[in-house]
């Protein structure tokens, strides 16, 4: 089993194992002295993973309850929210109880919310289930729900307890999910690892799998120096938004329906490529291209600028975008908004 500590406020461990969400009961035991927990999931993940996990909870002695709501991002709302509440309550989760987010971001960051807020802190425990939430969404401890006004607006940092990798529960994912996971995958490449690129372009989407655990390991590996360095977001942790700034304005663009998120951060990493460092340009569209994902957007720049205005990492009429000039090395900058425009409508 590959383990990556993470030292933030609130230390905690990532466990990352082939089959480990089967022994999930005896690694959560080792984390908590309650024997109450209540699980959380989608319908989907529900169907697949539901019985593995409860069943190795209760062969460690924990009583159960699970709570599962329909998949997609439009659960994680506040009226979701309420009913996780309501359910904690009936099951008369305490303090020292443990809540499980089984599934992918969606799950992972409702329940996170949950536990940050329920009777004013709750432990969790993420067994994430999609690539993105293994490389990503279960690491750091940011929680969230969307609201009218946009995604991940009301929120709060909440360190789980323990992260439990299982890179087999992969296998189930749609094809469009993993490569949707696989931009983020590319995306550690690009900000930090050259040798992680390297790796990605000797492999497609059909033989990714052999090499799952190591990469999961080398991106939460990355993810944590990240967060260890900048748990609360005010700096360094920017940079795990390469291509994300162009990437939610094309998803916003297509309405957040049929364009998935990967997708978008895929666009906007080679768009901000072609213009800050376009000699890198040709590697990356040839390495996402071999995950199926695209080099660009049928979007023009002018049609997405309006939705960059609205990016969280938007301060007093400024922008901060990411840009890789090396394949490892990724740099903040900032800039005007209107210079910002100027320069990719260009
Ligand atoms: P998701 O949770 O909606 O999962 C995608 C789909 O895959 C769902 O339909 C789900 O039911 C299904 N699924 C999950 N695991 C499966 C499996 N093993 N086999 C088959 N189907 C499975 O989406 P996601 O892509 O995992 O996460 C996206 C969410 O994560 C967004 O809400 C985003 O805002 C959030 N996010 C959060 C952070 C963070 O740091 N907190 C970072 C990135 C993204
Ligand atoms: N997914 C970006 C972050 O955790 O900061």
């Amino acid at each position: 089993m590959k383990k990556v500590s993470v030292k933030t406020s609130s230390p905690y461990e990532v466990l990352i194992e082939r089959g480990s969400i089967k022994k999930c009961g005896e690694l959560i035991a080792g984390i908590t002295k309650s024997r109450k927990v209540a699980v959380i999931t989608d319908n989907i993940v529900n169907e697949i993973y539901s019985k593995t996990v409860i069943n190795s909870l209760e062969e460690n002695g924990f009583e159960c309850a699970l709570f599962c709501f329909e998949n997609g991002e439009q659960s994680k709302n506040l009226s979701v929210l309420g009913e996780i509440f309501d359910f904690l309550c009936d099951f008369g989760i305490t303090r020292s109880d443990v809540l499980v987010a089984l599934g992918g971001g969606v799950v992972g960051d409702i329940t996170g919310l949950a536990s940050a807020t329920y009777l004013r802190g709750v432990d969790f425990v993420q067994i994430p289930t999609t690539l993105l939430a293994q490389v990503d969404s279960s690491v750091g401890g940011k929680t969230a729900i969307d609201i009218a006004g946009g995604k991940n607006l009301v929120g709060a940092f909440k360190q789980p307890a323990l992260v439990i990798c299982d890179s087999d529960t992969l296998k189930t994912l749609t094809p469009e999910n993993l490569s949707c996971g696989m931009a983020e995958v590319i995306k550690y490449g690009m900000i930090r690892d050259s040798e992680l690129f390297e790796k990605l372009e000797n492999h497609t989407l059909e033989n990714i799998d052999e090499i799952m655990d190591e990469i999961v390991y080398t991106c939460i590996d990355i993810k944590r120096d990240v967060v260890e360095n900048d748990e609360f977001d005010r700096g360094e942790r920017m940079i795990l938004n390469f291509g994300h700034t162009l990437g939610h304005a094309i998803e916003g663009w297509h309405n957040y329906t049929g364009y998935t998120h990967g997708m978008g951060v895929s666009a906007g990493m080679c768009l901000i490529t072609d213009k800050f460092a376009p000699e890198l340009s040709e590697r990356l569209k040839k390495c996402v291209t071999a995950y199926n994902l695209p080099t660009g957007t049928e979007a023009s720049m002018s049609e997405l600028l309006p939705y960059c205005s609205k990016d969280k990492k938007r301060e007093y009429g400024s922008i901060n975008y990411i840009v890789c000039q090396t394949v490892g090395k990724a740099e903040i900058r900032k800039s005007a908004v209107s210079e910002f425009e100027r320069i990719m409508g260009e």
